[in-house]
């Protein structure tokens, strides 16, 4: 066993060896001393990663050239703004747990009718505080059926209905002027059917037969199946779709798109290129798509993979050497421990919060807040230098991804509960405030999932006195609890579901169009005017904005759960010292009392930092229906 040291040494000395190969005058290259000294820290962490996915193989050590090249030639093509980023980054704490840091998410298409139409939204963005904006993937895609942009048919080329390659810099370079960082998705576990790898696989050109996972007959497809969840039952059943020529192929998600075979090593190596390519853009963090489904094996569920967080660490070795600043969230929306496992300073810095947005929902529909009070206190903490992304909703369905074991101790049964929420936010249960729209109804398996807009699942499609209330309690935990809060753009307005996608061959059958509107011009006309709903939604965030950015006991992630002893009433301390801040929200549409008791190791008067009103807590506290409060609550 060499020490690690020495093999340091060795292995650096090897990666210079092939990149002299490719450039003997590489001692010379300006960008070589930054280069080398980055591969002293991160090229032993790639090498291991790499070798626990590909190191039984006899060619492991060119496997490992191969890489170190890819993240050379990425690292030349960097623009010097891009590393001028990466050297202010590296002496700054990260830009995704400031309390000014505040996400966004659009379409392109859909929100500004394109790439340059989001360049003349900055203004926008500014007003509402926008620090992070992801652009759903605008890349070239197939003409019909794309996925919403999923579907890539190459990661070198932007749909031209978009803007161009150059409109897409163009963003990146205004938005980082204007403090705003760009995130793009990186899809990764698979690529439309007609890329080029694709084409070429299909026609067996050699070099590519193994570029998908490809099978003559349903042999080994049932096998998998036997093990393995359907994602898009609606599309097809299993996981598998029949090729013109008769073999199966491996689609996880819909038949147009291919998963990629990351057992064979020069996949991994042909996307890391892509990845340098989209971070060399501009992009400052990337949206790692369907993490979970990277790797496969027989009698699993194909999913969570000890291999898939392997490359996900080797990737990111990659981006250390390469795009430094560069930064990974993780798209897994799985189980609560799943979940997690993709989260470190080495994998994915951020990652969504896909089971506080569930259990958000949950608490809305129950006016109980007992899981999501369960969820801030177990599930909620994160390792030093990394952030949940917290969200309300997203342009995908919302799935009750809660644990089963959580609800058992809270004697909720998973399955039965899960039905309930179904029905609920699907309007098949009586009373319900929400129009929600089935997504991926399974009668096989009972399986179901929501689609809707924000304002649609509160109840201002059916005017419900209280839909606004709730669309800002929703929002106003995301605004507070720790981490990158995330808003699906439109929602600041109030925007409703839209039915329009059923007339579009292209996507009724997917559900989640209803809620992908496309921006609403007299909504965002009407946004400062106080007598409409889109004026009122609007003002409710703008408080939120407010009064995040100016409350240090928001920023990085930690939290106190604070037990209101109400079970409709949530709680959380952030912060701490003169800066601590307590969150209270009331899930219920009845005033609710917290006893003054529940203060009496607090201050005896505090102020709301939403809105200013002052409150004396020795006499309790009371609550208006779905009220949420943002009380200054120094340690004393
Ligand atoms: C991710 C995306 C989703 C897409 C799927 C396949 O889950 O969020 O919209 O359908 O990946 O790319
Ligand atoms: C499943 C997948 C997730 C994907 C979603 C799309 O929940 O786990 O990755 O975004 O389906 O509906």
């Amino acid at each position: 066993m060499l020490h690690p040291q020495h093999q340091t040494r060795l292995l650096v000395a090897h990666a210079q060896a092939a990149l002299q190969q490719q450039q003997p005058q590489l001692q010379q290259h300006a960008g070589w001393p930054a280069f080398q000294a980055r591969l002293q820290v991160h090229l032993p962490v790639l090498a291991a990663e790499l070798h626990a996915v590909y190191g039984e193989r006899a060619d492991f050590l060119d496997v490992l050239g191969a890489a170190v090249l890819t993240a050379w030639q990425g690292w030349c093509e960097r623009s010097a703004a891009l590393r001028a980023l990466d050297a202010q980054r590296e002496h700054e704490p990260p830009w995704f747990t400031s309390e000014r840091a505040i996400g966004a998410v659009c379409y392109a298409d859909l929100w500004a009718g394109g790439l340059a139409g989001v360049r003349e939204r900055v203004p926008y963005l500014r007003e509402l505080g926008v620090t992070y904006l992801h652009v759903m993937p605008p890349f070239q895609v197939p003409e019909g059926p794309n996925d919403g942009g999923y579907a890539v048919s190459s990661y070198r080329e932007v749909n031209p209905r978009l803007g161009s390659m150059a409109d897409l810099r163009g963003l990146a370079e205004d938005l980082r002027r204007a403090g705003i960082s760009l995130v793009l998705d990186f899809v990764f576990n698979h690529t439309a059917s007609d890329h080029a790898w694709a084409r070429a696989c299909a026609a067996g050109q050699p070099g590519f037969e193994d570029f998908y996972i490809v099978y003559p007959d349903r042999a080994m497809p049932d096998a998998y199946e036997r093990t393995v969840r359907e994602i898009f039952p609606d599309e097809h059943a299993g996981a598998f779709s029949q090729l013109p020529d008769g073999r199966w192929i491996w689609t996880t998600f819909h038949s147009y798109q291919w998963d990629l075979n990351y057992a064979n090593p020069h996949v991994f190596n042909a996307m890391a290129g892509e990845m340098l390519a989209i971070a060399n853009l501009g992009v400052e963090a990337l949206r790692l798509d369907a993490v979970a489904f990277i790797w496969k094996r027989l009698g699993t569920s194909c999913e969570n993979l000890p291999e898939a967080h392997h490359l996900i660490r080797a990737f990111n070795a990659l981006a250390r050497l390469a795009a430094p600043s560069l930064v990974f969230k993780s798209e897994a929306i799985v189980h609560p421990d799943d979940v997690l496992s993709y989260i470190g300073p080495h994998e994915c810095q951020i990652s969504y919060n896909p089971l506080q947005m569930a259990l958000l929902w949950n608490s809305l529909a129950t006016r109980e807040v007992n899981l999501l009070q369960a969820a801030l206190s177990e599930r909620h903490a994160l390792p030093e230098g990394t952030a949940w992304v917290n969200y309300v909703r997203s342009h995908d369905d919302i799935g009750w991804t809660f644990a089963d074991e959580d609800a058992e101790r809270l004697g909720i049964r998973g399955h039965d509960h899960r039905q309930f929420l179904n029905r609920f936010y699907v309007n098949r249960h009586p009373g319900s405030f929400a129009r929600g729209v089935p997504f991926q109804d399974n009668p096989a398996t009972g399986d179901c999932r929501v689609s809707g807009t924000c304002a649609s699942l509160c109840g201002l499609e059916q005017r419900d006195v209280h839909a606004v209330a709730r669309i800002l309690l929703l929002h106003g935990v995301a605004f507070s609890s720790g981490g990158l809060p995330l808003v699906y753009l439109g929602d600041e307005l109030g925007q409703l579901n839209d039915h329009g996608y059923l007339q579009d061959p292209a996507r009724a059958g997917d559900s989640r169009w209803v809620h992908r509107p496309a921006a609403s011009a007299q909504r965002f006309a009407e946004r400062l005017d106080a007598a409409t709903d889109a004026g009122r939604i609007f003002a409710g965030f703008q408080r939120l904005v407010a009064a995040r950015q100016q409350l240090p006991g928001l920023r990085g992630g930690a939290l106190v759960p604070f037990h209101s002893g109400n079970p409709h009433v949530l709680g959380y301390l952030r912060g701490q010292g003169a800066e601590r801040v307590l969150v209270l929200g009331n899930f219920s549409e009845h005033p609710q009392r917290i006893d003054a008791a529940v203060f009496s190791a607090g201050p005896a008067q505090t102020a709301c930092a939403l809105g200013g009103t002052r409150h004396t807590l020795r006499d309790g506290l009371g609550l208006a229906p779905y009220a949420l409060l943002w009380l200054r609550y120094p340690e004393t």
